[in-house]
């Protein structure tokens, strides 16, 4: 900001010098100097001091400014034409994995993270739930999933997955769908989802796989007459954000390794019951990219019990 305010000054100075015809050296630093001075005083630093102000009133509120890149109308449209965005849990690559891991819903409170357009709510429900909780951070997203959902047992709350009220006990099942590599703290969720799983309750989840996020570019490496190379797996211990590509937009996504997603589930209660590295479904393969998908994992379904 600083720069661009001591570029207006210094355009500004010497336009008028040049109106008045009098560029002379001395009064132009005089003048410039002044000039950059009165703007610090009277602008940048009263500005400077309201950001500190509301960044500190942020944080005593505990409110987080969390991206919720599903709210951003370019985003929302492209994932909305995703196959799996129209076709519904059939047209997702892993569902045929996701599904045979989930526990049986009859008659069970489920809890879905990040619910998005609300197909696992709806599937849960139809599979005989006896009430499904979806929590999205994404207006745009849930109020998709309102329109498609005719069951009265399942209800949409607009909530981070960090913010989120967690009852206590209050669910029999909690499962979650490419949502988590959005999450910065996973040992933070599984604290909160132990605590509102009743004991033996399932907790069954897909993320995107380490192998897939620990390098950040999310694609392949080419050769120069752009054919698939390889993938490259690098940064893969440093767990921190990455700054993706995603249907051509930037999107952060957080990256973890396998051991962190294990371990953060032993040391809260849960005993693994599941693991699998998905590949697509056979009758897919043949559609575009798919092949592609049997080179390196994409995702990792996890399922656990709470003991
Ligand atoms: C790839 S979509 C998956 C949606 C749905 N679970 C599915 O599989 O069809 C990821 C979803 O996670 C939601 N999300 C991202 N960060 C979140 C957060 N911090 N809290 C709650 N939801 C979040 C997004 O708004 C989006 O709906």
């Amino acid at each position: 900001m600083l720069t661009v305010a001591a570029l207006i000054v210094v355009i500004e100075i010497i336009r008028l010098a040049t109106i008045s015809g009098s560029l002379d050296i001395d009064d132009f630093i005089l003048s410039f100097a002044g000039a950059a001075i009165g703007f610090i005083v009277r602008i940048c630093l009263p500005i400077r001091r309201l950001f500190k102000l509301l960044a500190l009133r942020n944080r005593e509120s505990g409110v987080i400014m969390r991206e919720n890149k599903y709210d951003d109308k370019i985003f929302f449209d492209k994932y909305s034409q995703m196959p799996r965005s129209t076709g519904g849990l059939e047209s997702a690559g892993e569902w045929h994995i996701l599904e045979s891991m989930l526990p049986s819903f009859k008659g069970k409170r489920v809890l879905d993270l990040g619910c998005g357009f609300g197909w696992h709510c709806i599937y849960a429900a139809e599979q005989g739930a006896a009430s499904v909780v979806g929590v999205d951070i994404s207006e745009k997203m849930l109020e998709r999933a309102k329109e498609k959902t005719d069951f009265s047992q399942v209800c949409y709350i607009h909530s981070s997955i960090e913010e989120y009220n967690y009852p206590e006990k209050g669910f029999d099942a909690v499962i979650s769908s490419l949502a988590f590599h959005y999450i910065e703290n996973f040992d933070d969720v599984c604290v909160k989802v132990s605590r509102c799983l009743v004991t033996g309750g399932d907790f069954v989840f897909s993320a995107e796989h380490p192998v897939f996020t620990a390098r950040g570019s999310q694609d392949w490496v080419y050769d120069e007459l752009g054919n698939i190379l390889h993938w490259a797996v690098d940064r893969y211990f440093d767990e921190s954000k990455r700054s993706t590509r995603f249907l051509g937009e930037e999107v952060a996504k957080y990256h973890r390794t396998l051991t962190t997603y294990i371990n953060c589930l032993l040391r809260h209660g849960f005993a693994i019951t599941g693991l699998c590295e998905p590949t697509p479904a056979e009758h897919m393969l043949e559609s575009q990219g798919m092949k592609d998908e049997l080179r390196r994992p994409m995702m990792l379904i996890i399922a656990a019990e709470k003991i």
